[in-house]
Parts: structure tokens; C-alpha cells; sequence
């Protein structure tokens, strides 16, 4: 499928003298989809192996077949004429991956990062092996494995499927010896699991990075976030009011896990603020793809996070992180009472001209993560006012008309 130069490929027939690469996203979800304008910008062709023909990405990539991911002969029928093949999730299986590399298919991140973000009892090990700081944590096999757990550390506990969870799914507060007793159909669906001592944490951070293979790094602000039923809601960048040793203990992490793992194109590292003890947070998990908690970087830095991921796994040089405004919120909206999601854009895109609304192109269910708001503010004391009006717009177009409904409680509690 090569024409000569090595790595790179004629894209366009008619621009035969013109060698642009072409990138291959296994999943056709909405990272997928928005990192298609960053290719456009730069002349990159992009490929998405899509789940079904109705996918996020479907509409945003022509080039868009549909294909299990599960599958290792489509993955390599899918690897034909790309130069790199990344990913819009963390579900391809390990083996796969392995295999693909195998047969010299150009994956990243590659598999032996992947699987920290892949297998969450894999990355706590990793975290303790790098001296970074995890919560109390345990492989549990069965229930009284999970009870003497709890006694341990105390109760509540987190109870955590190692593989395949997201949005909360996967994760289970569990309260007492009588509520892990219930817990034993998820030992047979999976075993072992991860338990963790439920943090008290005051905030919930993200430090974002990416990293190419040959090793240059950058890192964006750490910023907060605020999670509804274990489910991504809002990002305030950067995280405001925190000591700036712990934002450079934070950033110094995440970089470090980037660099000693291998990691390749974007990597979040979700945190949990907890002042006052060690480093003044813990880690709760990796993601290695362009990340909810970075969304913002769309309208609020110099490169986004979709530019930046697309940079890195081509190892092409990193674009710079600087916030372009003093504070920028994230709002996603979920699916709500409003089918017709464009019947409320007159109302909402009035209701804030500087708002700049990103929609997935995905049909309406409720609680599915189906698009998100972004706007910045001139100084961080806007910040009230900048997530008010952001969480206006996402409401308009959720709820299809104007609700006079009272913030979330989260606006009082982080003010
Ligand atoms: N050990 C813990 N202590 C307290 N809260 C926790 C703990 N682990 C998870 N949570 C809460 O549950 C949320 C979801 O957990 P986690 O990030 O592990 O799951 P996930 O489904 O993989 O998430 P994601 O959607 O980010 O992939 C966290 O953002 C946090 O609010
Ligand atoms: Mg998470």
C-alpha cells in the first residue's frame, strides 16, 4: 500500500507529489469524531473503524468502515495503508494489539502502556511500583475476600470491574459486610476485582499530558472536575485555588507515568484531591486517548487535546498547552427530554454568543453523553458566572427550552 517513502503515502491521487499520513481510529465515538477537524486542519487523512454506521465519527469521516474491534483479521484489514493506527477507547483486547504490532502494524499508544489503562488491577500495580500515590488497594477473589478488605481499611469500600467499565459503570460503593455479600454476581461475572478505600477527597483533578515516542512531553494546566453519578459533568481549567506545589506534583506524575510507561498521544490522569495527606492527592485512574477532562482545551489552549493526540502519535512535534483565557468550563450534556436537539439551538446559541457548543451527532437516550458546551472567562473571579452561563446553554439544548432550574448543588460547594 506504500508508495516509496517510507511511513508516508500519496493520500490524494490528484496531489501525487504531496505525502500527508494517514491515521486509523479503532472506535467510532465522539474522541474519534472530534479529532477529525484537527486532521482537516492539517491535511492529515483520517480512518475510523467504526462499531455500527450510526456511530459519533460516521458523520464526521468518510472514510469510516464498520467493523468489530474484537475481531483481529478486521483490525488488520483495517491496519492496511495506515501509517499509525490509535484508538477512540480502551477495548481492543491486549492480544490483539500484541499481534497487530507482530505483523508490523504501527500502534499507539502501544500495548504494553495500553494495558494500564486497560486493566485497572494492572495500573495499581503500576502506581505502586512507581512510588506514585495510589488509595488503599487490594485483588479480591470473592466476597470474603472483599468483607476482610473492609474490615481492614473500613468501610465504605469501592468495589471496581478491572476491565470494560466507563462513566461509572463497572464501579459500586460498598457500605457494609451485608452490602459485599450482594456483590457476588459481579465475582462471577469477573474475578479477581479491584477494591479501594473510598477516598475523601475535596475535588476531583485531571492532569492532562501527551507524550510522542520519541519522548517529548507536554502538559496542560490541571484542572477540576466535577462527576454526577460517576458520569463526567463539568471541567473548570484550570483547577482554581490549588497550592501550586500540588499542581506541580500532580503534573510531575502524570508525566512521569507517561515517560515509565511508555504511553504515546494523549494521556489523563484522574485524580483525587485530598489536602493535607502526602502529596495532597491520589491517583484514580488512567485514561490513554483525548479525554473527557479535556475537552476544554478545544476552545481554551493553543492546541487541543484532538491536535495534540494526532501530533504525538505521528511523533511530530507537540503544540503548545498555554491556556488562551484566565479560566475556561467544560459542560457536557447528557441525553434528556429533548429529542430534537437542533430545535433548541436558536434559544441556546442566543442565550451566550461567546459559548461554543460541540455536538456528537449521536441520537438522544437518557444519561448518554451526547455533546458539550465550552466558554472561557477574562479572570478567574468570573468563574460563577462562566460556569452558570455554560451550564445555561448545555440545559437549553438538553431540555429543548429554557428551565428555571436551580443549579447544581456542586455550584456551592466548589465556590
Ligand atoms: N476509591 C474511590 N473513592 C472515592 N470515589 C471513587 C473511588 N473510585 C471511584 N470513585 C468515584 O467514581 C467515579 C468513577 O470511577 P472510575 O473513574 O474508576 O470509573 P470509570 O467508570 O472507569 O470512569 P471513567 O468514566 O472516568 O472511565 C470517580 O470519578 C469518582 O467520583
Ligand atoms: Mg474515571
Amino acid at each position: 500500500m506504500r508508495d516509496g517513502k517510507a511511513g508516508y503515502r500519496a493520500v490524494f491521487g490528484r496531489l501525487a507529489h504531496v505525502t500527508f499520513p494517514v491515521i486509523g481510529v479503532v472506535g467510532g465515538g465522539q474522541l474519534a469524531r472530534m479529532m477529525a477537524p484537527a486532521a482537516t486542519a492539517l491535511g492529515f487523512e483520517l480512518r475510523v473503524l467504526a462499531e455500527g454506521d450510526d456511530v459519533s465519527a460516521v458523520s464526521a469521516v468518510s472514510s469510516s468502515p464498520v467493523g468489530d474491534y474484537k475481531d483481529l483479521q478486521t483490525l488488520l484489514d483495517f491496519a492496511q495503508g495506515l501509517d499509525v493506527m490509535t484508538f477512540d477507547h480502551e477495548h481492543v483486547p491486549t492480544a490483539h494489539l500484541r499481534a497487530l504490532q507482530d505483523a508490523g502494524v504501527n500502534v499507539q499508544p502501544g500495548p504494553d502502556a495500553l494495558v494500564n489503562a486497560q486493566d485497572k488491577l494492572v495500573m495499581r500495580a503500576a502506581i505502586d511500583r512507581l512510588e506514585l500515590p495510589n488509595p488503599a488497594w487490594a485483588s479480591v477473589q470473592d466476597v470474603e475476600a472483599l468483607v476482610s478488605f473492609g474490615e481492614q481499611t473500613g468501610w465504605p469500600v469501592v468495589l471496581k470491574m478491572p476491565r470494560g467499565g466507563y462513566d461509572g459503570k463497572g464501579v459500586r460503593v460498598i457500605s457494609s459486610p451485608e452490602e459485599a455479600a450482594g456483590s457476588a454476581e459481579w465475582f462471577e461475572a469477573m474475578s479477581p476485582l479491584l477494591v479501594e478505600a473510598k477516598v475523601e477527597f475535596t475535588r476531583e483533578l485531571s492532569a492532562l499530558v501527551a507524550r510522542t515516542p520519541d519522548g517529548e512531553a507536554r502538559a496542560w494546566p490541571v484542572v477540576h472536575t466535577i462527576q454526577v453519578d460517576g458520569v463526567c459533568d463539568e471541567v473548570i481549567a484550570p483547577a482554581l485555588d490549588i497550592p501550586v506545589e500540588v499542581a506541580a506534583a500532580a503534573e510531575d506524575a502524570a508525566l512521569r507515568i507517561a515517560s515509565e510507561l511508555g504511553v504515546t498521544g494523549v494521556l489523563a490522569v484522574e485524580l483525587f484531591e485530598t489536602p493535607g495527606s502526602g502529596a495532597g492527592f491520589l491517583i484514580n485512574e488512567l485514561a490513554m486517548r483525548p479525554h473527557n477532562t479535556g475537552h476544554w482545551t478545544q476552545d481554551g489552549s493553543v492546541t487541543s487535546q484532538f491536535e495534540q493526540h494526532l501530533r504525538a502519535v505521528l511523533n511530530l512535534p507537540l503544540g503548545a498547552t498555554d491556556a488562551l483565557a484566565p479560566v475556561a468550563v467544560m459542560k457536557n450534556f447528557l441525553g434528556g427530554d429533548n429529542q430534537d436537539l437542533f430545535s433548541a439551538y436558536p434559544l441556546a446559541l442566543a442565550s451566550e454568543p461567546a459559548a461554543k457548543v460541540h455536538c456528537y451527532g449521536k441520537s438522544v437516550r437518557p444519561g448518554r453523553k451526547i455533546g458539550h458546551v465550552n466558554l472561557v472567562g477574562s479572570s478567574t473571579a468570573e468563574v460563577e458566572s462562566v460556569r452558570q452561563r455554560a451550564t445555561m446553554v448545555a440545559n437549553i439544548i438538553r431540555d429543548g427550552r429554557l428551565t428555571a432550574e436551580e443549579p447544581p448543588s456542586t455550584f456551592e460547594e466548589n465556590a
